[in-house]
């Protein structure tokens, strides 16, 4: 038991300094002030943060899985308000303002899933370069 124990823990010590060294080289910095913030959430917050971040899979292919869009004809939905994110979305849903491609995707959701959308996107951190906003 001890003996198959201590190859493996050298093993897991070994991937676990390579994982450190692979998550410092990337990008730590958003990540770990989104677990901050995650973890400041009250209970309602939170299940309101987990609902929008399930609906936001659906979104991740234009805007990005954390809203930062790769594509300036994507518009970027990070740090942005609440409020305008979920008045955008009743908008296309109404068809006050329409899209090719967003009107089909606002007309798939209902008010719960327009306020966690918004909510969820609020919060992810806008593109590093960004981070100092000025509103
Ligand atoms: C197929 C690509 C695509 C998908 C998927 C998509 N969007 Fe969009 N979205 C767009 C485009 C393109 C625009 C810009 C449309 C325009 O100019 O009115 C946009 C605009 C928006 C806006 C308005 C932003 C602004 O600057 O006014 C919001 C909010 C938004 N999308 C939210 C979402 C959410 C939430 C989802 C997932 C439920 C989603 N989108 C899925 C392509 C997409």
């Amino acid at each position: 038991m001890k003996k198959a124990f201590v190859p493996a823990s050298r093993f897991t010590l070994f991937s676990a300094v390579i994982a450190i060294c692979l998550s410092a080289c990337t990008d730590p910095g958003p990540d770990a002030s989104q677990q901050q913030l995650i973890a400041s959430l009250t209970e309602p917050e939170r299940k309101l943060f987990e609902h929008g971040q399930l609906k936001a899979y659906s979104c991740a292919a234009c805007h990005g899985r954390n809203g930062i869009s790769s594509h300036p004809n994507y518009p970027s939905l990070a740090g942005r308000s609440a409020n305008e994110l979920s008045a955008a979305l009743t908008a296309y849903r109404g068809g006050e303002r329409k899209h090719a491609l967003m009107t089909p995707q606002a007309r798939g959701l209902n008010d719960a899933d327009i306020n966690a959308l918004a909510y969820y996107f609020s919060l992810q951190l806008p593109a590093a370069s960004a981070a100092t906003q000025a509103d």
